[in-house]
């Protein structure tokens, strides 16, 4: 039996009008956390949702939110999602001057810390921070928008933070955003990911929420 991939339906291709209702049936469909993403429309050209959504949404679930700050200065935004109700804050080192300081930041207040590397980004950056790392992001796509189409030059990318990890004897999980349904996500877990955030896949499938969870399980 291979290792447990987790599913994370990303809200941002959701209903905005009926987000409670988007995550009843992720949860009920066996979705293993539920992923946010927080765009501050500097640090990507979009805008969602802050802190009060946050806390709206940890009322209605059970689940692990996992929350992808695609902020500048995440430091300054920490807490108040900590205090939202997030179990896991994910930032990006080009984002911050000081990404071994926030990362300790996060812990401090007593949940999980994520690195999310744009696609430009190498997998350098987490040289001196994998001891301090629960999870790895590797986006594969350009952060901002949903439903972009999965760039395949991240792969070799998947399979070296596989290794680093592996290397660090790490646990943290390995995490892949943008572009993931039931075509690429037999590559990534090949690859070595075992975190799998879909948006588009899952809230937009014409087949149903529950439906897109199943045949992703399917596939990895
Ligand atoms: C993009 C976000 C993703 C987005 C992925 O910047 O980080 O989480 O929701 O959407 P899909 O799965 O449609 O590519
Ligand atoms: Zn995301």
């Amino acid at each position: 039996m291979g290792k447990y991939i987790r599913i994370a339906p990303s809200i941002l291709s959701a209903d905005f009008a009926n987000l409670g209702a988007a995550i009843k049936m992720a949860e009920a469909a066996g979705a293993d956390a539920i992923h946010v993403d927080v765009m501050d429309g500097h640090f990507v050209p979009n805008m969602t949702i802050g802190p009060p959504v946050v806390a709206a949404l940890r009322k209605v679930t059970q689940l692990p939110l996992d929350v992808h700050l695609m902020v500048e200065t995440p430091e300054r935004y920490v807490e108040a999602f900590v205090r939202a109700g997030a179990d896991i804050l994910t930032v990006h080192p080009e984002a911050t001057a000081h990404l071994h300081q926030v990362l300790g930041q996060i812990h401090d207040l007593g949940v999980q810390a994520g690195v999310s590397l744009n696609p430009a980004t190498p997998e350098s950056e987490l040289r001196y921070v994998v001891d301090i790392v629960d999870l790895v992001l590797v986006m594969t796509v350009n952060p901002g928008f949903g439903g972009q189409d999965f760039l395949p030059e991240m792969l070799s990318k998947i399979a070296a933070v596989r290794s680093i990890l592996d290397t660090a004897d790490r646990a943290a999980w390995l995490s892949v955003d943008g572009g993931i349904n039931v075509k690429t996500a037999p590559l990534v877990t090949a690859y070595g990911a075992d975190h799998l955030v879909a948006g588009s896949a899952i809230f937009a499938a014409p087949e149903g929420v529950a439906a897109a969870i199943s045949a992703l399980r399917g596939v990895v």
